[in-house]
């Protein structure tokens, strides 16, 4: 499996089941030595690719990579876009919420029309990061 993985047909709805199972595949590749807890994200693109990531952990604590900052990393180092749809897994597979840091990520990368799985089924980021700062903040 490469950081960019399969592709879905780009106006197909999403296939939450297949994007589920991407991210826990990945979810296995994480290196979560520290805490224990591994993520795996997965990002279908608007072209239909879907991209990859998993955490990254340190014994610097602090420099630790979420799963989602190397999924934004690998949308652009194959190819760039907007993302569609997101799904991040802890151990079990189970969607988990991405923390604060990474809701601004997929802000940058999907905006308000961007889905996450979330515990209670796919919600839009508008809902997910409200009031979101963004670029439209830098014009004023
Ligand atoms: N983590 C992620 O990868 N994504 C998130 O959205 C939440 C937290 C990782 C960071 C750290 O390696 C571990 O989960 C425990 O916080």
């Amino acid at each position: 499996m490469s950081a960019g993985f399969g592709f879905t047909s780009a106006a197909a709805p999403v296939d939450w089941d297949a994007l589920t199972r991407y991210a826990t595949e990945v979810m296995g590749r994480a290196y979560a030595p520290y805490s224990s807890y591994r993520v795996g994200a997965a990002g279908l693109v608007e072209d239909g690719r879907v991209v990859l990531g998993c955490n990254v952990e340190n014994a610097a604590y602090g420099v630790a990579l979420c799963a989602e900052c190397g999924m934004i990393s690998a949308l652009h180092s194959t190819g760039g876009g907007r993302l569609r749809a997101v799904v991040c897994v802890d151990g079990q597979g189970q969607p988990i919420m991405p923390c604060g840091r990474c809701r601004q990520l997929i802000w940058e990368h999907g905006g308000a029309e961007c889905q996450v799985l979330t515990p209670r089924g796919p919600v839009a980021m508008s809902e997910v990061l409200p009031d979101a700062f963004d670029e439209t903040d830098l014009q004023q």
